[in-house]
């Protein structure tokens, strides 16, 4: 059996132009002409595509943040607009920029659109991380427009003349209103021009601090993929949070759901790999051994009956199989419970 198929899609964008234009001076849709435009349409995509040869349609666009590519089958799909969101200071505007390095280092035009923070501060946070922003600019690879107060139509045009491959909008927030800004005529006219142009572009949200991480807002909705940035206190005793990074949606991927923890290094965000894992649990967690690597071996197989012991008998609880709980001692049982399936995660990860 022959598994191609040809895919006959939409009209090009050339073609949607002359039937929009028509349909404006007309008043109303022109169905004969559609048909008559998608039968001349030679832009139409209409190659013969199986799930092997569509994997090589998609080009991946690295994120230039170690550990994340691996999350996303090697990257964000080109010429996608992917939400990045989470409360302040969770590493948002940081994870941009590191994604603007990867191009730069492409050879690639990029664009960071700021509309909360001076051109100056992000230079300097960007210095801070050792890339040498002032030659890109100067090479002309590299636009940061800090405090930006531009219109849409000016933001178009700044597309239209710098030709990026990536952008980042920081934030949309201060952008449009939540509620509507997805019918917002404004928005849509960037995103007309960034799709046609199949610019890939982070666009940065803002979630209130405490705001469950699960709960999707607006802006969401309309990305083509959405990458939350959380920062946890595992429990209440718990004085060191751990950041961490989900990646909650990917149109066209694969994706590893799993929260990830992550530290900024001297050069930026880095996934902490298997290799940090295991330190933190043989050197923080557990009395150091005089046996490293054996300990480390079979440390696994102890660490999950023990968990799975603790997340099992604490399930019970909450669900007050053994009796009534008080609040304080529910909200105890709600910490062990939690933590306990965090460490199941890590050591999940792990193998
Ligand atoms: N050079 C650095 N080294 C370590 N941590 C840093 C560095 N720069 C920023 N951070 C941490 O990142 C946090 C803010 O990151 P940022 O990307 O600006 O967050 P957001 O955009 O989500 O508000 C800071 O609060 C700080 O803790
Ligand atoms: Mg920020």
């Amino acid at each position: 059996m022959n598994s191609k198929h040809p895919i006959h899609t939409t009209l090009s964008t050339d073609a949607m132009r002359i039937l929009e234009r028509y349909e404006i001076e007309l008043g109303s849709k022109n169905t004969v002409l559609e048909r008559a435009l998608m039968g001349m349409d030679k832009l139409r995509f209409k190659e013969k595509v199986d799930t092997q040869s569509i994997n090589r349609i998609i080009k991946r666009v690295n994120t230039g943040v170690p550990g994340v590519d691996g999350l996303i089958e090697g990257g964000i799909p080109e010429g996608f607009v992917t939400i990045v969101t989470g409360s302040p200071g969770t590493g948002k505007t940081t994870f941009s920029l590191q994604f603007l390095m990867e191009g730069i280092r492409n050879n690639e035009r990029c664009i960071f659109f700021s509309f909360e923070e001076m051109t100056e501060q992000l230079i300097k946070q960007t210095i801070r991380f050792g890339w040498n922003i002032g030659e890109y600019i100067d090479k002309g690879y590299l636009e940061i427009f800090g405090f930006s107060r531009f219109s849409t139509e000016e933001i178009i045009e700044i597309i239209d003349i710098f030709k990026p491959k990536r952008i980042v909008f920081d934030s949309l927030n201060i952008f449009s209103d939540v509620s509507d800004f997805r019918r917002s005529p404004q928005w849509r006219n960037i995103l007309k021009e960034i799709k046609e142009k199949k610019i890939t572009c982070l666009a940065i949200t803002e979630k209130k601090t405490g705001r469950s991480a699960g709960e999707f807002d607006e802006f969401d909705f309309m990305g083509d993929g959405i990458i939350l940035f959380d920062k946890k206190q595992k429990n209440e005793l718990d004085t060191y949070p751990t950041s961490n990074i989900k990646i909650q949606k990917m149109r066209l991927t694969k994706v590893n759901e799993m929260p990830h923890p992550f530290i900024i290094k001297d050069h930026g965000i880095e996934i902490i790999g298997n290799r940090g894992i295991e330190r933190k649990i043989s050197g923080n967690i557990l009395p150091a051994s005089k046996n490293k690597p054996y300990f480390v071996a079979n440390i696994d197989r102890e660490l999950r009956i023990s968990l799975n012991s603790i997340i099992g008998f604490s399930e019970l609880m909450k669900i007050k199989t053994p009796g009534d709980l008080n609040e304080k001692q529910e909200r105890y049982m709600h910490n062990v419970l939690t933590s306990g399936k965090h460490l199941l995660d890590l050591i999940q990860q792990k193998s």
